[in-house]
């Protein structure tokens, strides 16, 4: 959570450090600030609240080539003006902004700042204070830098300045995301490089425990302990244009209309010459050599983990297991002979997850990455890696990501079945396609969906969510989409679970959404409505064509059976938006969240 930027070159930097942050304002929107150096010294302008804030604080008037910035998801210390970053060190010398949590920071005040009157909460003042201690001990800035960054356990992404020099960003990182970008007469350091899209495309990674001096001509990466790294640049296969929404008036809307694309383009990248499906052989290799697979994901991600499992059981028998990240690194299960790990993230950073890949690793374990970001840190520390293709993502809530995640997973487990000879009697080229176009139909639906969302949403506390088998995962993602976007509280059940408690609940119009696309459980999941009705539920049910009866409010087209989740989550994330538009809802941005959940 939280990202920064920085930029020194030519350019006046205040706006290049705005409009990253805005790019950036997905990993947290509690706080932002931006700090720019000149030969008069250190300008800092923070706020509570979002960018647009911020925007009204700026002194348009101090003009400097220089600057860091960051949007804040609180963790030390409440959202506020004053634990806003950037944080100065007491005299002012020293300017720092962080991304990250830096676990040891109460012993580290115990220990070096018993002199020192913080002003804020945060872990991030007692780093900076730490910074200047060592200064006032004769240390050069870098030196005092370096030595403090010695002494921090946890996460941190750092950008830091200088009072009385403004020629230097010096920039750390360990455990959270951070880049350098590489321009004409000018470099960038952002958590993302979509942050600074609009000035380069060149950018060099930055591995754990490395210190970067980053001059306007000049890039000099260094080990902890002083040795120069070389590495080479990269260049980001981003189009300016997939991080605008153009005429939407939310990216969730358009993240929701992209999905049919994104099911064509996965289809198309995992196609070899001749047509077929194809995945890495190491990657087919791993899954064969696998007596147990261990899913491992959070939120949605860990949702798309629920219906792969069903599609690796079912297509390729292979037993799976399918874990919350945050569950797993205490209370880990037995591990068979020869597990093979696959991590479920659309960032890619997750910290939950990264904390089990670490520990897997260690154990000596393989790791399977899907995710959304090429060169993020779960993809970078696991052995394999496939790519979503969904594009960015900026929506807090994630829908193309899901979809995208169950493709990947379909392909996964179809072409792992044909390498052990399991034959299946249907052509997944061609399901996908139908699933494509299936989601075309449904994104034409959108006043259907607006309308069901009136009338089922507008006033209510709380929502059911209901279905069986693989319905049931995706009333579990519907769930979630429905609160962390229009703050209903909303729940996903097993339909034969609801009567051994949860049905206490249901009153005189609650809600129930009940999916039921599956034809081996259609009759069970509606003797399940049925026992809601009878206690007052006001009973929205979405079945399949083929499924259908007159009760239903929605049908939803068909398509192969266990591919259905990749379209039945359509409707409820649809359903979901429209019902956070009525209730004035911020949707892209809702309260107490980030995109990226860096922190454990
Ligand atoms: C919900 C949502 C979150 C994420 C979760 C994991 O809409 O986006 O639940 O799925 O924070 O994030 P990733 O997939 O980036 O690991």
């Amino acid at each position: 959570m939280c990202g920064i930027v920085g930029y020194i070159g030519i350019q006046d930097s205040k706006e290049i450090l705005l409009k990253g942050l805005e790019k950036l304002e997905y990993r947290g929107y509690d706080s932002a600030g931006i700090a720019v150096s000149n030969n008069e010294g250190v300008h800092v302008f923070k706020e509570k609240g979002r960018i647009a804030d911020l925007r009204k604080i700026v002194d348009l008037d101090v003009s400097a080539n220089m600057g860091i910035g960051h949007t804040r998801w609180a963790t030390h210390g409440a959202p506020s003006q004053v634990n806003a970053h950037p944080h100065q060190s007491e005299s002012g010398k020293l300017t720092l902004v962080h991304n990250g949590v830096i676990e040891n920071y109460d012993m580290l005040k115990r220990e070096y700042l018993q002199e020192v009157t913080l002003k804020s909460d945060t872990d991030t003042e007692v780093v900076v204070q730490i910074i200047e201690l060592f200064v006032n001990d004769g240390l050069e800035v870098e030196d005092a830098f370096r030595k403090t960054l010695k002494l921090l356990k946890g996460s941190y992404a750092l950008a830091l300045l200088d009072n009385e020099n403004d020629e230097t960003i010096y920039v750390a990182k360990n455990k959270s995301p951070l880049l350098v970008g590489l321009g004409d007469g000018f470099n960038v350091v952002a958590s993302d490089a979509m942050a600074m899209l609009q000035v380069t495309n060149q950018y060099v990674e930055l591995m754990d425990k490395e210190i970067v001096i980053v001059k306007k001509d000049q890039v000099t990466i260094q080990t902890l302990d002083g040795e120069v790294v070389n590495r080479d640049s990269y260049t980001a296969e981003l189009d300016a244009s997939d991080i605008e929404k153009g005429t939407y008036p939310h990216y969730m809307l358009k993240e929701i209309d992209e999905q049919p694309a994104v099911i064509r383009k996965i289809v198309q990248t995992y196609q070899d010459e001749q047509g077929s499906l194809t995945i890495d052989k190491d990657i087919l290799q791993a899954m064969n050599d696998a007596d147990r697979i261990y899913i491992i994901a959070a939120g949605t991600s860990y949702h798309a983990g629920l219906v792969g499992k069903q599609f690796i059981e079912k297509m390729a028998k292979i037993p799976v297991e399918v874990h919350i990240s945050s569950e797993f690194g205490y209370n880990m299960p037995l591990l068979s002979e020869k597990p093979l790990f696959i991590f479920i993230s659309q960032s890619g950073e997750t910290a939950d997850s990264r904390a089990v890949l670490v520990e897997i690793k260690e154990l000596g374990y393989k790791a399977l990455t899907i995710t959304n970001v090429p060169g993020s840190t779960l993809s970078r520390e696991a052995d394999y890696t496939l790519l979503l293709h969904a594009g960015p993502e900026i929506a807090v809530a994630s829908t193309k990501a899901y979809t995208a995640q169950l493709a990947v997973l379909a392909i996964l487990a179809e072409v792992t079945a044909k390498s052990r000879g399991f034959d299946s009697n249907y052509d997944l080229v061609q399901e996908l396609g139908i699933v494509a176009n299936a989601m075309d139909v449904l994104c034409g639906e959108k006043e259907e969906f607006e309308a069901i969302a009136r009338e089922f949403l507008s006033t209510t506390r709380n929502c059911f969510f209901i279905g069986r088998g693989i319905d049931f995962y995706v009333g579990l993602e519907g769930a979630l989409k429905l609160k962390e976007i229009s703050y209903i509280q909303a729940e996903g059940f097993a339909g034969g679970e609801l009567k051994h408690g949860t049905i206490a609940l249901i009153e005189n119009g609650t809600p129930v959404v009940a999916l039921a696309t599956q034809e081996s459980v259609n009759l069970s999941i509606r003797g399940n409505v049925k026992e809601v009705v009878a206690r007052g539920a006001n009973p929205c049910i979405i079945s399949m064509k083929g499924l259908e009866t007159e009760e239903d409010r929605f049908v939803i087209p068909e398509v192969y059976g266990l591919l259905t989740p990749l379209i039945s989550v359509i409707p409820l994330q649809l359903i979901s938006y429209y019902a956070a538009l009525h209730r004035e809802c911020d949707v892209d941005k809702p309260r107490n969240l980030a995109k990226s959940v860096t922190v454990e």
